[in-house]
């Protein structure tokens, strides 16, 4: 099991001594933003855990909180953040590490591909430089040991004529290329974890597929964790083995995702995917009625209740719990089905 919230994890830690810890585990982490409108509450009470060469993704609409949490986790939040919970990678509690340590272990233990990756290369500089210089930052590779790597890690991302491309700037490379410089960047010192906002949106559908064949191919030759946001369902139903829905900061749905897919419990799920056809369906797109509600507002009970065709009296004054509704399916609605073992 790879997805796990609240009540499987007291369950988890109890065979946590025989057990080596997952990849990563995030319990009950919060992150709010004092603004002059309010306290902005991104990211509410997320727990769930990675085991190595997982794919969890984790979808939802703009604004629901997958970038901030992505943030946290790597630990460069802004300073005005408030955070809360634990961030455990290999079992250590990197949000318990003083900063200059946590520094060191970003690159080696955990690194990300940040949203918009276009922008994430140095157009001044060649992509061996570029590599050889993430590579040195968090190892103490002379500038030869590095350039090997380089090499190394063009051919992990499958580059055709890695030694050619080199010595290319970004601005001769097509976007697929360059998005798998900013991955080989990203992989240079074989992080156990590797956190990917939305790695694929800028890509088109041809090249997007060959990226999400490239993180496969991470997995089961590195066993790296990935955690990939993505807003499109298709993308999670292609690459992932679990899937966590976030909405307004909070876990709505979780659970493999085949299960998720197949069979959303929750009323959010139900609307995404109604929203969001994967290629080769003709399905009319739906798209959700209304508009998510301001972070800094929140209304009382769930969150989505002000869009939700079935919400009742209570939705609007109670945040449901995450009850289990499959073998490990969870879901945060009143209406869902609780299973009881
Ligand atoms: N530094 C900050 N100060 C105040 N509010 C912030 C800050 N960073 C993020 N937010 C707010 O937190 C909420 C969640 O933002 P986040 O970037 O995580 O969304 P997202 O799910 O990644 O959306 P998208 O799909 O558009 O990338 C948003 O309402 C955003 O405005
Ligand atoms: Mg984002």
């Amino acid at each position: 099991m790879t997805t796990v919230l609240e009540r499987p994890l007291s369950a988890l830690s109890a065979r946590a001594n025989s057990e080596a810890p997952p990849a990563l585990e995030i319990r009950h982490v919060s992150v709010s933003f004092p603004t002059r409108d309010g306290l902005v509450r991104a990211v509410n009470d997320v727990s769930f855990t990675v085991g190595e060469g997982r794919i969890l993704a984790i979808l939802g609409e703009s604004g629901s909180g997958k970038s901030v949490l992505l943030r946290t986790i790597l630990g460069i939040q802004a300073p005005s953040a408030r955070v809360r919970g634990a961030v455990l990678v290999q079992g250590t509690d990197l949000l318990q590490l003083p900063a200059a340590e946590r520094v060191r272990l970003r690159g080696s233990l955990l690194s990300m591909v940040f949203q918009n990756p276009m922008t994430a290369l140095d157009p001044v500089y060649t992509v061996e430089q570029q590599i050889v210089e993430s590579v040195r930052r968090h190892t103490k590779m002379s500038v030869g040991q590095a350039r090997d790597r380089a090499l190394e890690l063009l051919r992990l991302v499958q580059i055709d004529s890695p030694e050619r491309r080199l010595t290319a700037y970004p601005f001769e490379l097509s976007g697929g290329m360059r998005q798998r410089v900013v991955i080989a960047m990203a992989l240079a010192c074989k992080p156990r974890v590797l956190l990917a906002d939305e790695p694929t949106t800028a890509l088109d559908v041809t090249v997007q597929a060959r990226v999400l064949d490239l993180f496969r191919s991470i997995r089961r030759e590195l066993g790296t964790a990935i955690v990939l946001v993505t807003h499109d369902v298709a993308v999670a139903a292609e690459v992932a083995d679990d899937v966590q829905v976030m909405y307004a900061g909070r876990v709505v749905e979780t659970g493999p995702v085949r299960t998720v897919i197949g069979q959303p419990e929750h009323p959010y799920t139900r609307g995404l995917l109604n929203a969001n056809v994967g290629p080769g369906h003709t399905a009319r797109l739906v798209a959700i009625p209304g508009q998510p509600p301001n972070p800094a507002q929140l209304p009382e009970g769930c969150a989505f209740a002000p869009r939700c065709d079935s919400a009742l009296g209570a939705c609007r004054t109670t945040v449901p719990e995450l009850v289990r509704v499959g073998a490990l399916q969870y879901a945060r609605c009143i209406h869902a089905k609780e299973l009881i073992d």
